[in-house]
């Protein structure tokens, strides 16, 4: 980790635990951890879908159409109001225990979140999860209309922080969105909280920790 001028994380899975999300589903199914799962594999998959395809939509549209792909493969009813319930956990997220502790041992560099999160869904998981006062910059890949692991992406927080990208640390739990940054020119750490096999993409993580607070500084 040389010359490390600020931090620039990932949310959802990184700071925020989506879990919260699977509570949600409990109100629709009694397997919630399968709709989760599916459900977070889908959104994912649309917006690199839409990316590649240069069909952009916001990440909450993306969610929410994930959302009823995930329903429907499952063969689940859900009312529209449960369906906006379910939605509506992204904008109440808790973050993993952690992450207020971790993001307070890094202050006096600046700390960014750079993701795939819709503006106004980035704001609300920051200010639900009470970590307002630690994080100096929340970027959305809104700004440039594509997704992760797109490099217009990743160009965002070099040019908001005013560092480059070789002297930032990029922190992500997302194995594929650690490959990303990697390729565009960040030093990485993945935070492999799932304990999952490295991805075969031709770039490794600088360092592999199991929780934020162990990101070497
Ligand atoms: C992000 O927050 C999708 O977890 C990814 O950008």
């Amino acid at each position: 980790m040389a010359d490390i001028r600020g931090f620039v994380f990932d949310a959802y899975g990184t700071l925020f635990d989506i879990h919260s999300v699977v509570e949600a589903g409990r109100a629709v199914t009694d397997d919630p951890m399968a709709l989760s799962l599916l459900w977070r594999q889908k959104q994912l998959e649309y917006t690199w879908l839409r990316a590649l395809m240069g069909r952009y939509e916001d990440f909450w549209r993306v969610t929410e159409a994930a959302l009823r792909f995930a329903l429907r493969k499952l063969d689940l009813r859900a009312t529209e109001a449960q369906v906006r319930g379910l939605m509506n956990a992204y904008l109440s997220l808790a973050c993993f225990p952690e992450v207020k502790g971790a993001l307070q041992r890094l202050q006096g560099r600046p700390v960014a979140i750079l993701s795939n999160g819709a503006p106004a869904m980035l704001q609300a998981a920051v200010a639900s999860s009470g970590l307002s006062g630690l994080i100096q910059h929340v970027i959305s890949v809104d700004a440039v209309k594509t997704y992760k692991p797109s490099p217009a992406v990743y160009a965002l927080a070099p040019d908001a922080l005013g560092v480059p990208a070789a002297s930032l640390l990029f922190v992500s739990s997302n194995a594929w969105d650690v490959a990303g940054a990697k390729a565009f020119g960040y030093q990485v750490c993945w935070c492999n909280r799932a304990k999952a096999p490295a991805e075969e993409l031709g770039v490794s993580a600088d360092a592999v920790v199991a929780r934020l607070d162990q990101i070497p500084t």
